[in-house]
């Protein structure tokens, strides 16, 4: 449970707050290299931490991300040409280049120099691992860029997808870092989905649905270990990474891809769910891509807008005769949609006053609590959150048997960091 004030404190991210604040420290995903596909190629609208911007690729392949909207009176760039190195507003042909200078403004006399002082303004956008990635924070405290697993491993190894949802952030990346969920909501598909099925941890998972919750600080953030019951007194653990502000990386299981999400807000109701799915050592197979653009395992089949097909409009496509028959506990298909229906259905913005939380939930009221405690530092003392350290991105989560009397931090401690070619801890 939080206070009304902390609950706004953490799920309002415009320009000002102090949980924008916290976003605008780090390098966010803001859009998939596949977006703009060439040079000059139509410009795109981005909407990130309530702030309108438009992204574009020039005629020499640089990326710019900017406001939206023309400095002269306001239209959308989104109508602009993209031509010869900038983007050129349709109405009186004011044209800006990646940085959101102001290069011509074809009424005014050249020589008067007004087209020099005016600006708009941007964010440097950088291609890293098939995602475009933005920093909107001060330019003299920029990070070096992100060195996340998924985005460093050989492009045959990876695949990334996104989604709009339409909630808050917080309570989808609350669902992230809740494996508890598994052992109900996901139930029908641990052995059935391509992505999933035939790992032997499965087993574990359906088989005690009532796991036991350590949580222990990271460096960035936590690692979130839920300890099932596996044979001969042994304990099954899945353990989770979760990094600042909005990381998450889900347990593996069997030789399957690893996999795990972004959170990003677009305003306070809406956020993008950033999907990715990888494997340390080995190239993904034909057959893993075509099920992950197909909306398997974590992925969900999107429309041009990247919303989902199954949506708030119609009910997620709910089939009740499937839930009735057990083939799915929620009747809802896919685990991405799974998780994403039930996050939405609790209105955009949770009223976190009104919960009744359980030991499962430690997880979660870990993370708000790092959050809050992040956010008053960088707010109070100007301190660089959890995270921003790239050696605190160079984790992995893990799931493991251990023996009943080894803490998963000591028995895991190797399989919790990333390293280049060594092959991820599964069961
Ligand atoms: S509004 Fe863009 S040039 Fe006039
Ligand atoms: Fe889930």
């Amino acid at each position: 449970m939080l206070k009304k004030e902390q609950n706004d404190l953490l799920t309002q991210t415009g320009p000002g707050t102090a949980a924008g604040r916290l976003f605008r420290s780090y390098w966010m995903p803001a859009l998939l290299a596949e977006e703009l596909p060439g040079n000059d190629c139509p410009p795109v609208r981005v909407k990130l931490l309530s702030e309108r911007l438009i992204a574009f690729r020039d005629t020499t392949g640089r990326y710019g991300l900017m406001d939206e909207f023309c400095a002269h009176r306001g239209v959308s760039l989104w109508f602009a040409r993209n031509e010869e190195c900038g983007l050129r507003c349709p109405y009186h042909g004011w044209k800006y280049d990646v940085t959101g200078q102001c290069l011509e403004v074809p009424s005014e006399p050249e020589a008067s120099g007004f087209a020099k002082k005016i600006t708009l303004k941007s964010y440097p956008l950088v291609e890293r691992g098939g995602v475009l990635w933005t920093y909107m924070g001060d330019p003299a405290t920029a990070p070096p860029l992100p060195e996340w697993e998924f985005i460093t491993v050989p492009p045959a190894q990876t695949y990334t997808s996104k989604r709009f949802q339409e909630s808050n952030w917080l309570q989808a990346m609350e669902g992230g870092i809740d494996s508890s969920h598994v052992s109900f909501l996901h139930r029908g598909d641990l052995n059935s989905d391509p992505l999933f099925k035939g790992a032997k941890g499965n087993q574990y998972n359906l088989n005690d649905a009532r796991p036991v919750f350590e949580v222990v600080e990271s460096p960035g953030g936590l690692y979130i270990g839920a300890r099932r019951n596996a044979e001969d007194g042994k304990y099954y653990w899945r353990i989770t990474q979760w990094v600042m502000p909005s990381f998450t990386m889900i347990a593996p299981r069997g030789n399957h891809s690893v996999h795990g999400h972004f959170w990003i807000p677009i305003d306070d109701e809406t956020c993008w769910a950033w999907s990715f799915d990888y494997h340390p050592v080995r190239e993904l197979t034909a057959a893993e891509r075509s099920a992950m653009r197909d909306g398997k395992g974590i992925h969900v089949r999107v429309d041009t807008a990247y919303r989902p097909l199954a949506n708030k409009d119609n009910d997620y496509l709910m089939d009740r005769a499937a839930q009735k028959a057990g083939r799915s506990f929620s009747g809802i298909e896919g685990i991405g949609m799974q998780d994403a229906s039930l996050q939405e259905s609790m209105g955009p913005i949770v009223d976190r006053t009104k919960e009744n939380l359980v030991s499962t939930d430690n997880g979660i009221i870990m993370a708000r609590h790092r959050l809050l405690k992040a956010v008053k530092a960088l707010v109070d003392k100007g301190v660089t959150p959890p995270g921003v350290d790239v050696e605190h991105q160079k984790v992995r989560s893990a799931a493991i048997v251990l023996p009943p009397d080894q803490p998963f931090k000591e028995g895991a401690r190797e399989a919790m960091i990333a390293r280049p070619s060594v092959a991820p801890a599964s069961v």
